[in-house]
C-alpha cells in the first residue's frame, strides 16, 4: 500500500478516463474527474453511467458515496485540489491520419492557468511520439508563475468491455519521465496493483503505446491474412491459431479470425503511427499492409454474403451484434455497423439485436428493426449473421432459428459456432477461414 492516499485530478471523464478515476479511488486515492460536457457530469453526480463497461457502475457508486471520487466541469477546481492531474481527452484521427491534439493543448493551457505549486501532469491519452514535449512547452509558455512542474507519459492499455480488470490486473504500468523527481509519488499511485513497472524516458514511454496497438492489429489481421489461405486450402483456422497459439512466443490472443478490427484505437492508432513514421522519415508499409488486409476482410465477408445469397437487394438480413466487440455499448469503427450500412446501400432489409449497444445504434441505423430479443431476429429472415462476438450468442435457440427463417443461412463473421454442428442442424454454414 502507500502512504497517503494521493489527492489526483481526471481531465477527460470517458471510457479511458472514468475507468482510471474510478479504479484510482477504488484502490484508496482522492480524486476529482473533470468532463467539458455538463450532461455527463450530471448523470455521474447523479449515479447514473454514460457508458457500459463490466463492474464500474457499482465501483462509481461506491467510491462516490465514500467521498472519493467526483466530478466536476470545473478543470480550475480539479486542478488547484490535485497534486497529480492525468489527462484523458481525445485524440481524434484526423482524414490524412495526423492526430488531432487540439483537446491536449487546450486543457494544457487551462491547467498552466491555475498551476501555481509542484504538480505531476500526467498524460494518459494515446499521443504521437513527441507530444509530451509540447505539453511541457505550452505550460511553461502559458503559465504565469516559475512554478516547477514534470510531465509524465502513462500511456494505457485498456481493452474496452474489460477496462476495469485490465486496470486492476496490468501485465506493466508505463512511466515516461523528464526526471526522477516524480517517479516516487507514479509508484506510490499504482502501489496496490502490484504491478510490474517500467520507467523509461517520455519518447519511448510514447512510442510504447502506440508500437504495441499496432502490433495486436497486426496479429489480427496476419491470422485473417492465413484464415483466406485456410479456406483455399480446406484448412480450418481455428485449429491452425491454437496449434500456433501454444508457442509461447506467439501466444493464442489475438488470433481470433473475424470479419476485421474496429473500435476507437486500433484504427486510430496504426493510421497515427504511420504517420507518425512517415514524419520521422519511415514509410511503414507493414501497417498498410494490415489496414489492407482489414478493409479486405470486410469486402470478403459482403461478397461472401452476396455470393450465397445471390441478390442482396430486398432480403431480410438478421444481424447479431452492433458493438465493435463483445462487453461494450461502444459503436466507434465498429465492423458490425459498417457492415448493416453495406448490407442497407445494397438494399437489404435489417433486422438487428445487440446486448448493449442498441441505443447508440439507433443514432446511425436509421432504416432497420430493433428486436429486443436476439430469438426474434432469425424470424422471417433470408440470412442471419454473426457480427460481434458476444458470448451469449452462441446461445441462439437454432432449432427455432432454423424453422422460423425463410431459408437457414447463417453468415458467422466471429466463427462462434461449429462448422458440423450447423450443418448437421440443416444450416447453409458460411464463417471465416473454415
Ligand atoms: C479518448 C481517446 O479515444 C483515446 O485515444 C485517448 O487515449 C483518451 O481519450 P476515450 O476515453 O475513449 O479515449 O474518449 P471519450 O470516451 O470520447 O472520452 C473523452 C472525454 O473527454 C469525453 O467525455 C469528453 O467530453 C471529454 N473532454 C473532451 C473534455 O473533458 N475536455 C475536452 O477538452 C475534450
Ligand atoms: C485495444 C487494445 O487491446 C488495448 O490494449 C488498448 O488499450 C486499446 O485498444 P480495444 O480496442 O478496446 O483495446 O479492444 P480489443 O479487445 O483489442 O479489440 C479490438 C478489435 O479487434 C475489436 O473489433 C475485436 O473484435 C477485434 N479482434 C480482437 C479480432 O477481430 N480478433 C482478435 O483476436 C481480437
Amino acid at each position: 500500500m502507500f502512504n497517503a492516499p494521493m489527492k489526483i485530478c481526471i481531465v477527460g471523464t470517458g471510457y479511458v478516463g472514468l475507468v482510471t478515476g474510478t479504479c484510482f479511488a477504488e484502490i484508496g486515492h482522492d480524486v476529482i474527474c473533470v468532463d467539458n460536457a455538463p450532461e455527463k457530469v450530471k448523470m455521474l453526480n447523479a449515479g447514473q453511467m454514460p457508458i457500459y463497461e463490466p463492474g464500474l457502475e457499482e465501483l462509481v457508486k461506491k467510491n462516490a458515496a465514500a467521498g472519493r471520487l467526483k466530478f466536476t466541469t470545473s478543470t480550475k477546481d480539479g486542478v488547484e485540489k490535485s497534486d497529480v492531474v492525468f489527462i484523458a481527452v481525445p485524440t481524434p484521427p484526423q482524414p490524412d491520419g495526423s492526430v488531432d491534439l487540439s483537446y491536449m493543448e487546450k486543457v494544457s493551457r487551462e491547467i498552466a492557468d491555475v498551476l501555481t505549486r509542484y504538480k505531476i501532469i500526467v498524460d494518459k491519452s494515446t499521443v504521437p511520439v513527441r507530444t509530451g514535449e509540447k505539453v511541457c512547452e505550452t505550460i511553461r509558455r502559458y503559465c504565469k508563475s516559475k512554478v516547477e512542474f514534470d510531465v509524465v507519459s502513462n500511456p494505457e492499455f485498456l481493452r474496452e468491455g474489460f477496462a476495469v480488470q485490465d486496470f486492476l490486473k496490468p501485465d506493466r504500468i508505463v512511466f515516461g519521465v523528464q526526471s526522477q523527481r516524480p517517479v516516487h509519488a507514479l509508484k506510490e499511485i499504482y502501489a496496490p496493483l502490484n504491478a510490474p513497472v517500467v520507467v523509461t524516458d517520455v519518447n519511448s514511454a510514447e512510442l510504447i503505446k502506440h508500437a504495441s496497438n499496432s502490433f495486436l492489429a497486426l496479429k489480427i489481421s496476419y491470422i485473417n491474412a492465413v484464415s483466406v489461405i485456410c479456406e483455399a486450402a480446406g484448412a480450418n483456422v481455428e485449429e491452425v491459431a491454437n496449434g500456433m497459439g501454444m508457442d509461447k512466443r506467439i501466444g493464442r490472443e489475438f488470433l481470433n479470425a473475424s470479419l476485421g478490427f474496429g473500435g476507437s484505437c486500433f484504427p486510430k492508432d496504426l493510421s497515427a503511427f504511420i504517420k507518425i513514421a512517415e514524419q520521422l522519415g519511415y514509410d511503414f508499409a507493414l501497417l498498410r499492409e494490415v489496414q489492407k488486409i482489414n478493409a479486405q476482410q470486410m469486402e470478403r465477408f459482403v461478397r461472401k454474403i452476396a455470393d450465397t445469397l445471390w441478390v442482396i437487394k430486398d432480403k431480410t438480413i438478421g444481424v447479431l451484434g452492433l458493438s465493435f466487440k463483445q462487453n461494450t455499448d461502444d459503436i466507434r469503427m465498429s465492423p458490425a455497423i459498417a457492415l448493416c450500412l453495406r448490407l442497407r446501400k445494397e438494399g437489404a432489409r435489417l433486422k438487428v439485436y445487440d446486448p448493449k449497444a442498441m441505443d447508440k445504434a439507433r443514432t446511425v441505423l436509421k432504416e432497420a428493426t430493433f428486436m429486443d430479443d436476439m430469438n426474434k431476429v432469425p424470424e422471417g429472415c433470408d440470412a442471419l449473421v454473426i457480427a460481434t462476438e458476444w458470448p451469449e450468442f452462441k446461445k441462439l435457440d437454432l432449432q427455432r432459428a432454423r424453422k422460423s427463417m425463410t431459408h437457414p443461412i447463417l453468415f458467422d463473421g466471429r466463427n462462434l459456432f461449429e462448422p458440423a454442428e450447423m450443418e448437421a442442424l440443416g444450416f447453409i454454414y458460411k464463417s471465416i477461414g473454415r
